[in-house]
């Protein structure tokens, strides 16, 4: 059976990069694994007064990730940090407290912009709280991917080669991580 991967994209927006590059992964991912995006667009803000009765798509959606063998997050920078919409889907997951949906599960990051620096700082940040998560992220290969206004051709393919084999490297060695944490 492979693996179920929850793949989780930081923006909203349907022209994303992002999305086409977490849909260009589902397609080079190795047998092993099963991408699937799971949408964070429609989860009210989090706010703990709700957790006494909780909106049926935060529940749907902790269940989900609780299923997973693992989660892909893929995401642009807001303001050199991680988008608003991605940060809450972790609250959102992350409670309550005590029955966390994202504990221990092994996890990798992919970041993309047009912009030079390949949204680094989300990337970043985003493994901050990760480490309080206790998820085990992918270490290398490291995925900041500059300059992804030129990577798709107007279908939404991946058209660059380049990227197109770094993307292939990143997710063989994320299959590898995701066995080693799950066989730990
Ligand atoms: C951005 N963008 C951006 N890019 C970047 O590399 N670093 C940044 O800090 C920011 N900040 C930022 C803030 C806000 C509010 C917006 C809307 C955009 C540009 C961003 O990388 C670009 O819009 C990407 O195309 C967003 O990713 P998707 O939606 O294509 O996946």
């Amino acid at each position: 059976m492979p693996k179920d991967i929850a793949v989780v994209v930081g923006s909203l927006r349907k022209g994303s990069l992002n999305r086409l590059t977490a849909q260009a992964l589902a397609k080079l991912a190795p047998e092993s694994l099963r991408l699937e995006i799971v949408e964070i667009g429609q989860l009210p803000l989090y706010d703990q007064d709700l957790d006494e009765d909780p909106p049926q798509s935060w529940i749907a959606f902790r269940e989900r990730i609780r299923r997973a063998d693992g989660v892909l997050f893929v995401t642009p920078e807001y303001n050199r940090s991680v988008p608003s919409a991605l940060k809450n889907a972790i609250d959102v997951g992350s409670r309550p407290y005590g029955h966390s949906a994202w504990s221990g599960k092994p996890a990798a990051i992919v970041s993309v912009s047009p912009g030079a620096l390949g949204a680094f700082g989300a990337n970043h940040h985003l493994r901050q709280s990760l480490v309080f998560l206790d998820m085990p992220v992918l270490q290398q290969p490291e995925a900041y991917l500059g300059g992804a206004g030129g990577f798709f051709d107007e279908g939404g393919e991946l058209k660059n080669e380049g990227t197109k084999a770094f993307l292939t490297t990143f997710i063989n060695a994320y299959a590898a991580w995701v066995e080693k944490v799950l066989t730990a």
